[in-house]
């Protein structure tokens, strides 16, 4: 067995941080009131989050990027099917990919109509001055029911997928989300990791945050 550097850690720094600000969002959002400033911070903190995800998908650790994710049709069908019940994936498995797109897919948009909301008492999306009263309904509707049962099923369905896992295939899956490293039994290629590597996420996460940024303050008042 060998020891495979997985998870670099501005993809493990991403997961916690953006497992802890969703949690924050979940009970700020529920809370109301003056949790709501929070909310909105923690809110374009996630916006960031995600846009440095998109751009590490293709700069990042070799099992962080895009093209490792491997969810085509014929994969999922034997993953499900257990055509190959010996293989332990060191990236996300087939199953795993799907879900992770369909999770970062969904905060994107819960975080996009969270900008276009408005609560009509005291709290309004930066962005809902652009759009009509109609369009704001719409995705204030989105972002208070639909988006947010959508974003507890899925986490929740994640945190089940992990404990299957790790109860039924013995595979610690947090342990490497935490530490970095899966053992192999064959030769694969370590996610690098270096002051190379962590320049240029401090440089994803620049750009992002910078984006998210001007988003939200330079866009002139219509
Ligand atoms: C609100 C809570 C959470 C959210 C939104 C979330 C989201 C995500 C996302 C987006 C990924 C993909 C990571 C990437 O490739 O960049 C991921 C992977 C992962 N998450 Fe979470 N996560 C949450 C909570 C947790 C918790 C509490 C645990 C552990 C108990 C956990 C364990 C993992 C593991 C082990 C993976 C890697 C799965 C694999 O090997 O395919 N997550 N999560
Ligand atoms: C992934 C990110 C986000 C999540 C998971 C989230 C989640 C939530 C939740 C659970 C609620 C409470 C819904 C209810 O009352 O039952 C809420 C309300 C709200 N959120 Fe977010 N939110 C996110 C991002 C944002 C962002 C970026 C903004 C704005 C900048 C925002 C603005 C609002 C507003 C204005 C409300 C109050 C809506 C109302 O009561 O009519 N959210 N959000």
């Amino acid at each position: 067995m060998i020891q495979v550097r997985v998870w670099d850690w501005p993809t493990r720094i991403f997961h916690w941080a953006l497992a802890s600000l969703v949690v924050a969002l979940v009970i700020t959002g529920n809370v109301g009131g003056n949790a709501m400033v929070w909310h909105f911070r923690c809110g374009y903190a996630v916006l960031s989050l995600l846009l440095f995800r998109l751009l590490w998908g293709f700069v990042g650790g070799h099992w962080s990027r895009w093209r490792q994710l491997t969810c085509t049709p014929s994969a999922l069908r034997q993953y499900i099917a257990g055509a190959q019940p010996h293989t332990r994936f060191l990236g996300h498995n087939p199953l795993g990919s799907l879900s992770i797109i369909a999770m970062l897919a969904l905060l994107l948009l819960q975080a996009s109509t969270g900008l276009l909301s408005d609560d009509e008492i005291a709290n309004a999306g930066p962005l809902t001055v652009w759009v009509s009263e109609r369009v704001v309904g719409i995705t204030t509707y989105w972002h208070k029911e639909i988006g947010k049962a959508l974003v507890l099923l899925l986490v929740a369905t994640h945190l089940l997928a992990i404990a299957w896992h790790f109860f039924k295939k013995q595979e610690n899956l947090t342990r490497a989300m935490l530490l970095g490293d899966k053992s192999s039994e064959v030769l694969a290629p370590s996610s690098q990791e270096g002051f190379g590597q962590y320049l240029k996420a401090l440089v994803c996460l620049g750009i992002s945050s910078g984006l998210v940024y001007l988003l939200i303050t330079a866009v002139p008042s219509p």
